[in-house]
C-alpha cells in the first residue's frame, strides 16, 4: 500500500453527480476487484481521504478508474479535477475479491446504485474465469440515473438484469424482486450496494445455498486499521482486536455474509 501523486486521464458525467474517472498511476500494478484507494481532496482543510473502490484496471495495468458519486464536499471536490491535473491517492486498500472458486459454477453480481462500480472490475476477470454463467442484477432508483455502467456489464456478463424502484426501466421493484421474478439461481454471489440490500442479499443466499461475498461500503476515517472507526460485528473473534469486531477497511472490505452480522 503507497500514497502517490496520480495523474488525471479522463474525466466524464455519467448522469447526474456520478462521474468516472481514469487516473495514472502506479498503485494500478497492484490492484484487484474489490479493493478501495483513498482520494484525497487538494484542499488542505478536508484531510481524510474518501474511500472509492476500484472500478477497472487498464490492460496495461498503469490506470485505474473509479466511479463515484458527488455527495459531500471531499467528492464534490473532484469533480473539478481535470486531465493533466494531481491528485493524491493511496492504495491499494481491502481484501477485493477471491475469484479462486468460481470454476463451472453459477454466479450473480448484485449491485445497488453506486455499489456497482465495486463489481465491473470483477465481471471483467470472471469473463476470463472458468465460470458456468455471469449474471449481473443492477438496481437503480429510476431512470435519472441513466443506468450508469449497465451497457458495460452487458458486454461483460452472459445476462443483466436491470431493476428500478419507481419502474421507469427494466423490472420494478428492487434487486432482490429482479433475481426472485427472472428466477436466477447462483452457486456463488458477490454483492456491493446499501446495508439493507446487502442483509437481504445474505437471506437471499441462505435460501438459494449459495456463498455471498458482500462489500460493505460503511463510513470511514482513517482507512487504513488506525481508528477502529470502521468495525463491523463478527461472528467469530477477530484475531487483530480479540472481540467479534472487524475492520472493513483492513480485514474486508469484502466479507463472507456468513462471517458478519449485518
Ligand atoms: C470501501 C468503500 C468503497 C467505496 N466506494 C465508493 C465508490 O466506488 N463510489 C462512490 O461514490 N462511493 C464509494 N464509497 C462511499 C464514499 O467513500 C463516500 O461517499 C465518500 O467518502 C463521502 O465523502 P464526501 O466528501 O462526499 O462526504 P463528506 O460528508 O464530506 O465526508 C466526510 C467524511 O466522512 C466519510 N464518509 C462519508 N460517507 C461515507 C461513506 N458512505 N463511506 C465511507 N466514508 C464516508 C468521508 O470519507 C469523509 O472522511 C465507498 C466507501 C467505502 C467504505
Ligand atoms: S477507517 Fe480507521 S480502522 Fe478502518
Amino acid at each position: 500500500m503507497k500514497k502517490e501523486c496520480a495523474q488525471v486521464v479522463s474525466q466524464e458525467c455519467l448522469a447526474e453527480n456520478i462521474y468516472s474517472m481514469w487516473l495514472e498511476t502506479g498503485i494500478a500494478k497492484n490492484s484487484r476487484s474489490g479493493q478501495f484507494i483513498l482520494v484525497y481532496p487538494n484542499d488542505a482543510s478536508r484531510l481524510l481521504g474518501r474511500p472509492i473502490c476500484i472500478c477497472r484496471v487498464s490492460d496495461d495495468k498503469k490506470e485505474l478508474r473509479i466511479v463515484y458519486r458527488a455527495q459531500g464536499e471531499g467528492t464534490r471536490s473532484f469533480t473539478a479535477l481535470k486531465p493533466g491535473d494531481s491528485v493524491f491517492i493511496e492504495g491499494p486498500l481491502g481484501n477485493g475479491y477471491d475469484i479462486s472458486d468460481v470454476k463451472g459454477k453459477e454466479v450473480l453480481l448484485i449491485g445497488g446504485g453506486i455499489g456497482a462500480p465495486s463489481l465491473l472490475q470483477l465481471a471483467a476477470d470472471l469473463k476470463r474465469a472458468d465460470t458456468g454463467r455471469t449474471t449481473a442484477v443492477l438496481g437503480y432508483r429510476d431512470s435519472s440515473l441513466d443506468n450508469f455502467l449497465a451497457d458495460e456489464f452487458k458486454e461483460l456478463c452472459d445476462d443483466t438484469v436491470i431493476a428500478t424502484d419507481d419502474g421507469s426501466f427494466g423490472i420494478r421493484g428492487n434487486v432482490i424482486d429482479a433475481v426472485k421474478s427472472s428466477d436466477i439461481r447462483a452457486d456463488v454471489i458477490f454483492a456491493c450496494g446499501p446495508m439493507v440490500m446487502l442483509k437481504a442479499v445474505a437471506s437471499l443466499a441462505l435460501s438459494q445455498g449459495a456463498e455471498a461475498y458482500i462489500s460493505l461500503e460503511e463510513r470511514m476515517a482513517c482507512g487504513v486499521g488506525a481508528c477502529l472507526g470502521c468495525v463491523v460485528k463478527t461472528k467469530e473473534t477477530d484475531s487483530h482486536s480479540h472481540v467479534k469486531n472487524a475492520r472493513i477497511c483492513t480485514e474486508g472490505p469484502v466479507f463472507n455474509a456468513s462471517e458478519v452480522e449485518l
